[in-house]
């Protein structure tokens, strides 16, 4: 029996999962809502938004969806897959409240300090005057973070307490953030590496995907503003199996069973974003869902069904099924819009594409493009460049091949993603 499956998204993430999922031999008619211009060449676009929750429980009903993928976080803090399943719709991802681990940033803190997880000294705020004491006593370097969703903008990591006090203004007085600022989590600065940690869960088990790394910061040597990530590699040499071990039993295990006995158990995808620091590992944040752009390079080293996996994570059955990963390495170099973080043009026409996927272990993942006569941009992270190789250097070497023949107006890229995983080893 063949699944019709839709995934919810438009990013470089979706365009892989559609991707991976393209190539089971169970899948029937596979939709994206609403997709980009790279997702349309291996599913149908659907014109409806991630947020339009009624819409696409109507579209999954019609059309005999078997599973709905969830890709982004807000339509899981909508509660997307609380609706699904009331109308007997099967849909991978958390519930609302399981989803508050990623939704909530003092929800994770909390619960993180009730269940010992190591994670960065912080204290919570509502209130401005309050806040502004505690980071005057407690100095720079300091983080300020909104609570709830901010669009990857939320978190502000000060070097001197002058920008941690325009940080709190920003949040709690100019409302920069809205209501994803009625909170504020105040925390300690870490020091470290840091690494992206991908868990699958059934409510019951879980299992480990390989470590990747993400490169946040715009331009190489980590500097500028914060991005939604400009790179990954997978998995990550330096990570060591007993590392993953210790990741396993002191943050994800501790993590799903406190979230079992809040009410909240958890199934779908588990991210936790962590710092390797001079005194072990912390927790910076937990995601409920796949990362972007590292589902990009995971999609091309998993070996598995990935609808085999997604089911078996709805279904309460993860504990039966061997997951398996190619050898080698996968990397994903993005490209974007010029002037992203900040504003930037749309519209702009891309050309050499179809010749950067012609390079030898290449595949590229659309993320803000659309296809209207011709491909052009239509958002700031615009193309995900991702290639394997049997070690990262060659992998490396293939993706920026291919990202050098890729021009349009103002387009840019960090040129040293992975560099740093190659002066680790
Ligand atoms: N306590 C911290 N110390 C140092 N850097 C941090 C800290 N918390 C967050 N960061 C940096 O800020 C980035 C974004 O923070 P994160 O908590 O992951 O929020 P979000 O991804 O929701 O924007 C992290 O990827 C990390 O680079
Ligand atoms: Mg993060």
């Amino acid at each position: 029996m063949k699944t019709n499956v839709l995934i919810i998204g438009s990013g470089g993430r979706e365009h892989a999962l559609a991707w991976k999922l393209a190539q089971s031999p169970r899948i029937g008619k596979l939709y994206v809502a609403p997709g980009n211009g790279g997702t349309r060449q291996v599913a149908e676009n659907i014109p409806i938004e991630a947020t339009d929750i009624d819409g696409l429980v109507k579209f999954a009903e019609k059309n005999e969806i078997g599973l709905t993928v969830v890709g982004p976080d807000d339509p899981l803090a909508l509660g997307v897959v609380d609706t699904f399943r009331l109308r007997g719709l099967r849909i991978f991802g958390p519930t609302r409240t399981a989803a508050e681990i990623e939704s909530s940033k003092a929800f994770a803190k909390n619960l993180m300090s009730e269940a010992n997880i190591p994670t960065a000294t912080f204290k919570i705020f509502s209130e401005y005057n309050k806040a502004l004491s505690y980071v005057r006593e407690r100095g720079a370097p300091i983080v300020v973070k909104a609570s709830g969703l901010a669009l990857g903008k939320g978190v502000y990591v000060c070097k001197t307490l002058a920008e941690a006090e325009g940080a709190l203004a920003e949040i709690m007085v100019d409302y920069a953030h809205k209501e994803a600022g009625n909170e504020v989590v105040v925390e300690e600065f870490l020091d470290g590496q840091e690494i992206s940690i991908h868990v699958f869960c059934d409510g019951k088990t879980f299992v480990l995907l390989p470590p990747a790394q993400d490169h946040k910061p715009i331009h190489d040597n980590d500097e500028g503003k914060n991005t939604g990530g400009m790179g990954t590699i997978a998995p990550v040499s330096w990570v060591s199996a007993d590392t993953l071990k210790i990741v396993g039993e002191q943050v994800v295990r501790p993590t799903i069973e406190a979230l079992t006995k809040c009410g909240r158990p958890f199934s779908g995808l588990l991210y936790p974003g962590l710092k390797m620091t001079s005194t072990g590992l912390k927790v910076l944040e937990f995601n409920a869902r796949f990362g972007d752009p590292e589902t990009q390079s995971y999609m091309r080293l998993l070996k598995t069904d990935l609808l085999d996996i997604l089911e078996a994570c709805v279904d309460g059955t993860l504990a039966e099924l061997a997951i398996e990963w190619n050898s080698g390495f996968a990397v994903c170099v993005v490209i974007a819009s010029g002037g992203y973080p900040d504003e930037y043009k749309k519209g702009v026409p891309l050309r050499g594409v179809a010749e950067a996927e012609r390079v030898s272990n290449v595949v590229m993942f659309h993320a803000g493009t659309i296809f209207e006569n011709e491909l052009k941009t239509s958002g700031g992270r615009v193309l995900g460049v991702s290639a394997t190789g049997n070690t990262l250097r060659d992998a490396l070497n293939s993706a920026y091949e291919a990202a050098r023949l890729i021009q349009f107006e103002g387009m840019q890229y960090r040129s040293d993603i992975g560099a740093k995983a190659l002066s680790t080893t």
